[in-house]
């Protein structure tokens, strides 16, 4: 008698909680800043952990969703502005990508613009170092500079990249992931890199129907869900803790108030969670804030700009007012 199928194949099933304390693998640095975050009344952390390999890989699907509107809307302005943008830009910069991803952005641009030097800057850094890879056989004539570090707190920029004409590109309303003050300083910094006659390219979210706003951010098929919840799989590798993923549930919505969409992560029961000699206990429906997103009027981004020592000189919306793209000159320049 034949063996049954069942009985000759056996599945070894993967630990897809990701429950197990093990060996920290983040920085002193980034496991001081996560602990501290996570011992906290209000537990928070900071949005960057959603981007491991695999965080990053579901934000590139989050932005092929229907709901997840900016992605699309961004680029239908850099489609329809294309030539505007670029005479505002100007031709042969070096230009410098914050958060650059999959690179994909600002490769679209690279036809209009004409990059002498292209700088991608991510904290992923494999994931870049993929993509340039790929984009350098493209544009073999463009010099490339990957830079894998984080610049959501300080960034210097090495001698690699080119002085002169620099433009900061930071499109995709990344800049909503800051809070307004931060926002501020971060555009500063910027503002500090800058040199000669460059810019800035900035693409940012606007205030709009509170229901667009949380479908965008918790989307039908639960892609986003999957983003939020994979960054504790993140906090488990980088800190060694042993959350367990189906413990926990994704929350997002609208903030009006604060002008923000607001991402948690919510204890579906109650939670003890331990690494590196810490534990801290939730109990069921408690909160870990992970990202927000800030939303703008077009007035309220050009004067934070201005607060930061940016003048805007062109704005360009889509017609139904969603997303903006602005580009910016260092004031005194
Ligand atoms: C990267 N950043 C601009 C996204 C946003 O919309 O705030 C991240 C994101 N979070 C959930 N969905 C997308």
């Amino acid at each position: 008698m034949p063996m049954s199928r069942t009985a000759a194949i056996r599945v070894i099933s993967p630990d897809v909680s990701s429950r197990s304390a093990s060996v920290p693998h983040g920085s002193p640095a980034a496991i001081a800043e996560i602990s501290t975050g996570l011992l906290a009344e209000r537990a928070y952390t900071s949005p960057k952990y959603l981007y491991d390999s695999l965080g990053s890989k579901l934000f590139e699907a989050i932005c092929e969703l229907p709901e997840y509107y900016p992605t699309r809307t961004e680029a239908s302005i850099f489609e329809r502005y294309g030539a505007e943008i670029a005479q505002a830009v100007g031709l042969g910069s070096t230009l410098i990508d914050l958060g650059a991803g999959n690179c994909a952005k600002a490769a679209s641009l690279f036809p209009l613009l004409h990059p002498t030097q292209y700088v991608p800057v991510d904290i992923s850094r494999d994931f870049l170092l993929e993509a340039v890879s790929r984009l350098q056989q493209r544009f073999p004539h463009i010099e490339m500079t990957p830079l894998g570090l984080d610049f959501s707190r300080s960034f210097h920029l090495p001698v690699s990249v080119r002085p002169g004409k620099r433009v900061f590109f930071y499109p995709g309303s990344s800049i909503g992931n800051f809070a307004p003050h931060e926002a501020i300083a971060f555009l500063r910094r910027m503002r500090a890199n800058e040199q000669g006659d460059g810019g800035l390219l900035i693409g940012v979210d606007l205030i709009k129907d509170g229901a667009v706003l949380d479908a965008a951010y918790d989307d039908a098929i639960g892609v986003t869900a999957s983003f939020n919840l994979n960054m504790l799989r993140h906090l488990n590798h980088l800190i060694g803790a042993d959350f367990d993923v189906t413990q926990w549930q994704h929350r997002a919505f609208f903030n009006a108030e604060e002008s923000r969409v607001e991402m948690h992560l919510e204890a579906r029961e109650a939670v003890t969670v331990s690494w590196q000699g810490y534990e801290r206990h939730f109990v069921r429906g408690e909160r870990i804030h992970t990202e927000d997103s800030y939303k703008y009027t077009r007035r309220s981004f050009i004067d934070l700009l201005q607060e930061a020592g940016f003048a805007a000189t062109r704005t360009w919306t889509d017609d139904a007012e969603w997303f903006a793209v602005l580009h910016a000159r260092a004031i005194g320049d």
